[in-house]
């Protein structure tokens, strides 16, 4: 069996038993490359694992795109979940419509509204989500588990990609052909909100085009900062 077969067997298996221990169980899918591999795998076996999608409502025209095409490639819905219209209104009223390039704390709050509350309502009822990250891909992931109870969100967290590499991800997406976000063809190794996201050079960190006004201690936008207790 090959190393990617292996790793496929794992996240199988993963996600087997997020099924199977804590159903209902929702996939928090940004479409990104990672995010993209777990949707494969998702829908080819067929997980009772409800797929969603944060419209922040300022992605970029290439993540639209696919959040389009993905409609006819898989069986399985995104369902796609949108900011409250209100509090959005007071923020812009507030800070105007890019108020979050004027400090962390008005990124942070930008990010809270247009992340942070639509995941909590994305995870209402649900005992455990599932998320695409990987431990190489930042300082502050090190230390993350394959499976964890989230005290922020009060329910299991799980992390399949956790030892995946770049390169399997990749290997992953070109042998069984998975739509992906053509912007990762322009240098775009992480994507999030179109004015909070540039390419990145060659040797910099893959995290680098996020926020790359702030310091690097402070790129997570609000999903994932919640304490947790590893299980194993
Ligand atoms: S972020 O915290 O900086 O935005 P990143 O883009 O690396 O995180 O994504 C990490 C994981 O968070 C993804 O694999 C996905 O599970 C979840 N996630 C991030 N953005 C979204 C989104 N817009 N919709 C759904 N899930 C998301
Ligand atoms: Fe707002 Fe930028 Fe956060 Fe998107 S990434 S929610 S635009 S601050």
């Amino acid at each position: 069996m090959s190393k990617l077969q292996q790793k496929v067997e794992q996240v199988v298996a993963v996600l087997t038993e997020a099924v199977h221990d804590y159903a209902p169980v929702a996939f928090a899918n940004s479409l990104g490359a990672e995010d993209m591999v777990l949707m494969d795998l998702i829908d080819r076996y067929n997980f009772d694992i409800e797929m969603f999608s944060l419209d922040t409502g300022r992605l970029p025209q290439e993540t639209y795109n696919l959040m389009q095409a993905v409609r006819t490639r898989y069986k399985s819905s995104l369902r796609i979940y949108f900011p409250n219209v209100k509090q959005i209104e007071e923020y812009v009223a507030k800070n105007g419509v890019n108020g979050f390039y004027e400090s962390v704390d008005l990124r942070k709050r930008c990010c809270h509204i247009r992340k942070v509350e639509p995941l909590r309502r994305a995870l209402n009822g649900k005992r455990a989500w599932v998320t695409g990250m990987r431990q190489v891909q930042a300082a502050s992931r090190i230390n993350l588990k394959l499976s964890a109870y989230d005290m922020d969100n009060r329910m299991q967290k799980f992390n399949p990609l956790l030892e995946w590499s770049h390169e399997e991800v990749w290997q992953y997406i070109k042998e069984n052909d998975v739509p992906y976000n053509k912007l990762h063809d322009d240098f775009y190794p992480s994507i999030g909100c179109a004015p909070c996201t540039r390419a990145v050079t060659p040797g910099e960190d893959v995290r680098a085009g996020r926020w790359w006004w702030e310091s690097s201690g402070n790129k997570e936008c609000g999903l994932h900062v919640g304490k947790v207790i590893p299980i194993k």
